[in-house]
């Protein structure tokens, strides 16, 4: 079964844009190209337009408007989050999980950061998390759900966890916040994103894995929280974020979020099923496959599987010659030569990391593709 035709299985990278969205963005490109500051009429109503793009993100995450600070991604989110928590705090320290985006662990990097461990499932250990958290504590950040083996994290926990330490530090009379950001950049077409629900006082998210243009994001801020900008200037974005609004940008993510989170269910459904295909396919055809990640605390698009003796950047090649666009590990690390931090953190060795390959699928995606792809693995393993 050759592949004439481009299957893309790499959608934890990037995502196409929903003609939906591109639709909702056009006018501010052309017509509406006003600076929502000004002050004449025109301008108010793109200022408007992007008040109900904030309104319409507040509403998918349960929060108040106030609290939607729209960012260039997810990168700029989460260093947004990290760096203007720790900066007010010195002597603070930082916990973050061994398997976060590098997004995350460098914006961390240069403050006194400590890594809570996963299980060889990469699932956070939530004993080895709490033993990090000291009386210095003032942020702790655990993603939602991991971009290379999909695993979902036990935030819900994390929260309570930190909400039984937040009463007893008040009990002592420690009066430094104790706060949980999360990185929801892979979660946000499949899971549930209500702050209150999950107990986060931070939250990031961005466009481009949304079926939204890339460079797009938001940054959830809590009332509660205080936080010191990056990028001071003309004090947009409650301050947090100066600089002319991108509004183009904004009024997209707000229709890509609405539209991935009205979707999700159907989407995990359909996908679910599709990766329980592959699993099976993968079982049969690629007997020496194993599955990286809990299978079970997973996102419904991700395959990660180690094809032991294999060499991963080889496969790639040998893939893509054939029509079929995968990964190895996540994108952003593709271009330095480490083995991937999140597989050994898991466990895995450095020649196990270096045959493993990250299948992620999409909206598009369909049982002939899952086919195609496990059919042309056997045919190149021999
Ligand atoms: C979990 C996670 N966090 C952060 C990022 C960085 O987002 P962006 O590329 O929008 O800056 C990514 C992108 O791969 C991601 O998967």
């Amino acid at each position: 079964m050759p592949v004439n035709r481009q299957v893309y299985l790499d959608h934890a990278a990037a995502t196409p844009v929903d003609d939906d969205v591109l639709a909702a963005m056009q006018p501010f490109f052309a017509a509406q190209f006003y600076n929502p500051s000004a002050n004449y009429l025109a301008a108010q109503a793109v200022r408007h337009d992007l008040e109900a793009a904030r309104a319409s993100v507040a509403a998918c995450l349960g929060a108040r408007t106030g609290e939607i600070i729209f960012t260039a991604g997810g990168t700029e989110s989460d260093n947004l989050a990290i760096s203007g928590v720790m900066m007010q705090h010195q002597g603070a320290n930082v916990v973050v999980s061994a398997i976060e985006h590098d997004a995350v662990l460098e914006a961390a990097h240069p403050f006194d950061c400590r890594l809570a461990a996963v299980d060889a499932r990469g699932l956070l250990d939530l004993a080895d998390l709490e033993s990090r958290i000291d009386e210095q504590t003032v942020l702790v950040s655990v993603m939602y759900a991991n971009n290379e083996v999909g695993t979902i994290q036990p935030i819900r926990q994390v929260a309570l966890l930190l909400e039984r330490l937040r009463t007893a530090r008040r009990q002592a009379g420690n009066s430094l916040p104790l706060y949980l950001h999360t990185d929801a950049c892979q979660a946000a077409n499949y899971l549930d994103l209500h702050v209150s629900r999950l107990g986060v006082d931070l939250m990031t998210l961005n466009g481009g894995k949304i079926y939204g243009p890339k460079q797009s994001g938001v940054l959830y801020v809590s009332s509660r929280v205080r936080l010191q900008p990056l990028i001071r200037g003309g004090g947009q974005e409650r301050g947090l974020r100066s600089g002319t609004e991108n509004v183009a940008a904004a009024v997209g993510f707000a229709k890509a979020l609405e539209l991935a989170q009205a979707r999700r269910h159907e989407e995990v459904r359909r996908l679910g099923e599709l990766q329980r295909y592959a699993f099976e396919q993968c079982a049969t055809q690629l007997p020496t496959a194993v599955i990286n990640g809990s299978t079970k605390h997973r996102l419904p698009n991700n395959l990660h599987l180690t094809l032991p003796g294999q060499d991963n950047e080889r496969l790639l090649v040998e893939l893509d010659e054939r029509g079929i666009l995968a990964a190895a590990g996540s994108a952003c690390s593709a271009s330095n030569e480490e083995p991937s931090h999140v597989l050994r953190a898991m466990g895995l060795s450095d020649d196990a990391a270096q045959a493993s390959l990250r299948l992620t699928m999409g909206r598009t995606t369909t049982e002939a593709d899952v086919e195609a792809v496990v059919y042309t693995l056997a045919e190149l393993l021999g």
